[in-house]
């Protein structure tokens, strides 16, 4: 496919649509695989939504089971489209205790964001720059995008600590570029191109 400069696209239009979500082997015997319309994944994005660190951080609230149930089809809604790829981080055969992937993809562009959170319990045992890695590696390898962006609050070191260890250069700061509950925050711009090390 062309766009309208003549340029080709970066990822054929189907490319991510056309194929099952792969799961993703992470270390500790968890992996990316895709959300599932069922009550343990439905329980686990509620509970996340009602997690004070990540609605605020990630700006979502989730009010009850069939809520997050809602949202889940539309996670895979996107992904049909072509417009986001998002797994649940789970340890195999148990219920999410966070979420990798990506965001605004852009396929002929080659160009998507990259997202996460963790639950409250699984904090502090690297399992969000292991997913990020993880995710990174196939968007840009397998998928075959070539800029993957990775934007935080300033005042959200954490974030900042995962872009770094999972090989997200700093590019920059955006001012007041991400409106919060209590106001406009800076935002810090990290990505990853193709070619990067790991
Ligand atoms: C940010 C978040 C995803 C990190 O998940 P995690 O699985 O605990 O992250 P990891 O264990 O892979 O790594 C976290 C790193 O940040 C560091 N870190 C944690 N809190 C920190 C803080 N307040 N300041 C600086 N670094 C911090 C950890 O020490 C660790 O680095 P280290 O391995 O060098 O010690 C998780 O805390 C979370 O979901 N927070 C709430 C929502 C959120 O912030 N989402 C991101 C929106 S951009």
């Amino acid at each position: 496919m062309i766009n309208s400069s003549g340029i080709p696209a970066v990822v054929p239009a189907g490319r991510l649509a056309d194929r099952d979500q792969p799961v993703l082997p992470l270390p500790g015997g968890l992996e990316l695989r895709p959300w599932r319309l069922d009550d343990a994944d439905a329980d686990a994005l509620h509970t996340a939504g009602q997690d004070p660190a990540i609605s605020r951080w990630n700006l979502f609230t989730v009010a009850g089971r069939d809520e997050a149930r809602a949202r889940i089809e539309r996670l895979h809604a996107r992904r049909r489209a072509e417009t986001g790829a998002i797994w649940a981080v789970a340890p195999t055969g148990g219920a999410a205790v966070g979420l990798a992937g990506l965001n605004d993809v852009d396929l002929a562009g080659g160009t998507a964001e990259v997202v996460y959170w963790v639950l409250p319990e699984g904090r502090g045992r690297g399992i969000a720059v292991a997913a990020t890695r993880r995710l990174s590696g196939w968007a840009l390898d397998e998928l075959g995008l070539h800029r993957l962006v990775l934007c935080h609050s300033t005042a959200n070191p954490a974030s900042c600590r995962v872009a770094e260890k999972a090989g997200y250069t700093a590019e920059g700061t955006h001012r007041s570029a991400l409106l919060h509950a209590d106001g406009w925050h800076d935002q810090h711009v990290h990505a990853r191109v193709a070619g990067d090390p790991a």
